[in-house]
């Protein structure tokens, strides 16, 4: 089998995630989680929009001061001022990246920059040959990429390149697209853009139709190899891509894919924890990988598969992404294998005839408790043994 390639993790939770409502954060907030991240193995860290607030600048700059293998980026408008700001505060990290962008889409040259598209070109190339001056790596996004001109991007994307991007982003910045269509714009892009092999094409996915991940596997087929994500999936209105869900989706069927990743997987719990504790955003209990019930188990028929074989209804461990094990809760829709189970883990032994009784009095607390805890079980069954 040949060697997976190796898809770059982008981290903008402290950028795109950090700006959505409700998901603000600190310098000193921001410095906690951008190790947490560099701990979790992602290859670049978007600190902030330095030229948009002082927190942003200050943030960043103690992110350069402290972190020395990750790549940190800093996101700047296609503006002398923007970028020069960006290179203030990446001034002495070991790996800054200057990320520039602008909108090229027809609705956003004519509603939001009143720019005609040889105009949005000539700023794109300026903005990157700026950037370039100051650094060696430069990404470039073409904001709103999904919604534009296919020719204009083929157009902005070489000129992009030739002014000496490294990375060429293609963001959907709305959440329009489908994986279908992701996919042949970045097959497309890669065989028609000028000098394509000599950048990292990477895909930016927002959530807006629940299609963020869907859409970056998609795109990583296309040949993306740079994916940007947020963890918990936080971003501008329904969120971006969640680093937990594709990080899992590439391990679990990267052979299908046949591309990798750095990140140390059995991080991501207490990764995501970590971001709810700072930004007070919790996530829900139902959130693939890290939602309360993403290895909990209620169903009698599940409950009995998972006592025979794990892999019966997990089709990854709960120990690879951070949980102890794997939950099997005790309820209404449990079994007489699960009860048994959990009460032999307890220590009882029972015969037949005494478990059943004893389950019986557990589906009759069923009827008025949502969840059986171990201590209701213990109550059942020193119940049973003094009735018995
Ligand atoms: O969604 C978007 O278009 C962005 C760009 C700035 C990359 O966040
Ligand atoms: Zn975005």
């Amino acid at each position: 089998m040949s060697t997976p390639d190796h898809v770059r993790i982008f981290d903008t939770t402290l950028r795109d995630g950090e700006q959505s409502p409700g998901c603000s954060m600190n310098p000193a907030q921001k410095r906690v989680f951008a190790r947490a991240l560099a701990e979790l193995g992602v290859d670049v860290i978007e600190t902030g929009f330095p030229a948009s607030s002082v927190a942003d600048m200050e943030a960043s700059r103690a992110i350069a001061a402290d972190l020395r293998e990750t790549t940190l980026c800093g996101l700047a408008r296609c503006s002398d001022g923007d970028i020069d700001a960006v290179a203030r505060a990446l001034d002495g990290a070991a790996r800054p990246r200057i990320h520039v962008f602008i909108s090229t889409s027809p609705l956003h040259r004519e509603h939001k920059l009143k720019l005609s598209r040889d105009e949005v070109l000539a700023r794109a190339v300026a903005g990157v040959e700026r950037a370039r001056a100051l650094v060696d790596d430069v990404e470039f996004s073409a904001e709103d990429a999904l919604r534009t001109e296919e020719d204009f991007l083929v157009e902005i994307f070489s000129a992009a390149i030739a002014a000496g991007a490294t990375t060429i982003n293609v963001p959907d910045t709305v959440g329009y697209t489908t994986p279908g269509e992701i996919r042949g714009l970045f097959e497309r892009l890669r065989a028609r853009v000028r000098d394509a092999d000599r950048a990292i094409f990477s895909a930016h996915c927002h959530n807006d139709l629940g299609l963020a991940v869907a859409n970056s596997l998609a795109a990583v087929e296309g040949g993306a190899r740079q994916v940007e994500v947020a963890v918990n999936g936080i971003g501008e209105r329904a969120g971006n891509c969640a680093l937990e869900e594709f990080a899992m989706a590439v391990r679990t069927r990267g052979a299908y894919y046949g591309v990798d990743t750095g990140i140390r997987t059995p991080r991501l719990l207490e990764t995501s924890r970590l971001l709810t504790r700072l930004t007070g955003m919790a996530v829900q209990r139902n959130k693939a990988v890290v939602g309360a019930n993403a290895f909990a188990h209620e169903a009698g028929i599940h409950q009995h598969g998972m006592l025979r074989h794990r892999g019966t209804y997990e089709i990854m461990t709960p120990e690879s992404v951070g949980w102890p094990a794997t939950q099997m809760v005790l309820g209404r829709h449990s079994g007489r294998a699960a009860v048994g189970e959990r009460l032999r883990a307890l220590g009882y032994v029972l015969d037949d005839g005494t478990l059943a009784q004893v389950f019986e009095r557990f589906k009759a607390l069923c009827e008025t408790q949502r969840v059986v805890e171990d201590a209701d079980l213990q109550r059942l069954v020193e119940g049973e043994s003094a009735s018995g």
